[in-house]
C-alpha cells in the first residue's frame, strides 16, 4: 500500500498528498520582478494535476538580492497583485503553495556582496557590513509578510545551492571573524536569525527551509554540518526541512558521497538518512533524482522522508501526479537538463519532443 497519495499535515496545512514541487525558477518575470500569465498558467496546471505542495520558484527579498534576469521578486508591494493571482489559481484546484524567498549574495550583479571577500572564476565579491546583514534579516521578514499578503500558505527559506544563507554556512566562503563567522555555531547564526525573524512575523503559519545536505565542495559544508544546522532549526520549531545539495565550490565527483545503494534514484538519500535520524519527527522532504513511482513509494513507505520533492519532472509533465494516480509508473523526464541549460528560454517548458 502506498502512502504517497495520503494527505500530510504541516502545522495547520493539510496537504492532499506527499508530492512536492521543488522550487523551480523561470526567467519570465518582468524587469520589476512581476510574474506574468505564462507563469501563472504553469502553476495552475500543476495544481490541477494534483501536486500536493507547490514551492514557488525563488523570489528575491530585496532588489540587491536578485539572482538572475527574469527572476520574480517579493521585494515590494507592487509585486503582490500578480502573485495573488498565482496563488488563487493554485488554490482553485485545492493545491497548497509556499513562497521560496531568497537573497543571492555573491551571485547578485553588479554589486556582488557576501559574508567575506570572495572570488570565483573571473569575478570578486565584497564583504557585507554588519548593517547590511541586519538589513537582510529584516528583508526576509518583510518578504515573508508580503508572501502571506499575496495568499501563499507559508514560506520556504532558501538556505541551499550557494546563495547567501548557504554562503554564510560554508567555511570556505565565510571567513568572517565576528559573530557571523568562524565556528559552525556562528556561521549558522544568519540562517537561525532569519528563521526567528520570519517566525516572529508569521506566528503559526508554515515556515520551511531548503537546506544542503552537503555543498559537495571538499570541506565547505559537510553532512555533519548539515545535521547540526538541521537540529538547531528543528529545536526552534521549523515546520519542514527540504534536503538538497550543492553549494559554492561544488564538484560533480563529490556527489557520490551522498548516495545510498538502497535508494539509488534519490541523489542525497545516504545523507538524508543521517539527517532524518537526527531531527525526526521534524517533517522532511527529499529532492533530486526521483523518477519512478516505485522509488517514491519506497522512500515514503520506508520512512526515508515524509514528502518526495521533484522539479524537472514537473517542467515536462505538470499533470504527473494525477497521471501517476491513474497508473503512470514513471516520469518521462530524462534529466537532459536542457531546461536548466537554456536559461531564460526553457525553464518552464521541456525541450524534448
Ligand atoms: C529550471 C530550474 C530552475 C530551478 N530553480 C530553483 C529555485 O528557484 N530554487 C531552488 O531551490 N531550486 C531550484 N532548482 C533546483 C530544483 O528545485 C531541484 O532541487 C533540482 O532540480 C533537483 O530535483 P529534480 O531532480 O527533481 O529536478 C531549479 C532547477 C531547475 C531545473
Amino acid at each position: 500500500m502506498s502512502n504517497l497519495f495520503e494527505p500530510y499535515q504541516i502545522r495547520d496545512m493539510l496537504v492532499r498528498n506527499r508530492f512536492m514541487r521543488s522550487a523551480t525558477t523561470s526567467a519570465y518575470a518582468d524587469e520589476e520582478g512581476i510574474v506574468n500569465e505564462t507563469i501563472i498558467r504553469h502553476y495552475e496546471r500543476m495544481s490541477r494535476g494534483e501536486v500536493g505542495l507547490i514551492i514557488k520558484g525563488h523570489l528575491y527579498i530585496m532588489d540587491n538580492g536578485k539572482a538572475h534576469d527574469g527572476m520574480a521578486g517579493i521585494s515590494n508591494d507592487k509585486q503582490i497583485p500578480m502573485l495573488r493571482k498565482l496563488t488563487d489559481a493554485v488554490h482553485k484546484h485545492d493545491g497548497h503553495i509556499v513562497a521560496q524567498i531568497n537573497h543571492a549574495g555573491v551571485v547578485h550583479q553588479p554589486d556582488r556582496a557576501g559574508p567575506s571577500k570572495y572570488s570565483e572564476d573571473d569575478w570578486t565579491a565584497r564583504e557585507m557590513s554588519t548593517d547590511e546583514i541586519e538589513a537582510v534579516i529584516e528583508g526576509f521578514g518583510d518578504a515573508a509578510e508580503r508572501a502571506m499578503q499575496a495568499g501563499f500558505d507559508g514560506v520556504e527559506i532558501h538556505g541551499a545551492h550557494g546563495y547567501l544563507l548557504s554562503q554564510f554556512l560554508s567555511r570556505d566562503v565565510n571567513k568572517r571573524d565576528d559573530k557571523w563567522g568562524g565556528s559552525l555555531e556562528k556561521r549558522m547564526r544568519l540562517a537561525l536569525e532569519v528563521y526567528d525573524e520570519i517566525r516572529g512575523r508569521l506566528g503559526n503559519d508554515p515556515v520551511l527551509i531548503k537546506l544542503n545536505s552537503d555543498d559537495f565542495s571538499p570541506s565547505g559544508f559537510t553532512v555533519e554540518d548539515a545535521i547540526q544546522v538541521s537540529k538547531a532549526l528543528s529545536d526552534r520549531g521549523i515546520d519542514l526541512i527540504e534536503i538538497s545539495g550543492g553549494g559554492r565550490g561544488r564538484r560533480q565527483d563529490l556527489r557520490e558521497r551522498a548516495r545510498h545503494p538502497e535508494y539509488s534514484e534519490a541523489d542525497f538519500a545516504g545523507h538524508a538518512i543521517k539527517i532524518r535520524k537526527a531531527v525526526k519527527p521534524t517533517p522532511m522532504a527529499l529532492v533530486s533524482g526521483f523518477k519512478t513511482l516505485s522509488a517514491m513509494e519506497k522512500a515514503v513507505n520506508e520512512d526515508l522522508t515524509d514528502m518526495v520533492s521533484l522539479s524537472r519532472p514537473f517542467i515536462r509533465e505538470p499533470g504527473l501526479v494525477a497521471s501517476m494516480k491513474k497508473g503512470q509508473r514513471e516520469s518521462t523526464c530524462i534529466r537532459c537538463d536542457a531546461c536548466r541549460a537554456n536559461f531564460g528560454v526553457a525553464m518552464m517548458q521541456c525541450l524534448l519532443e
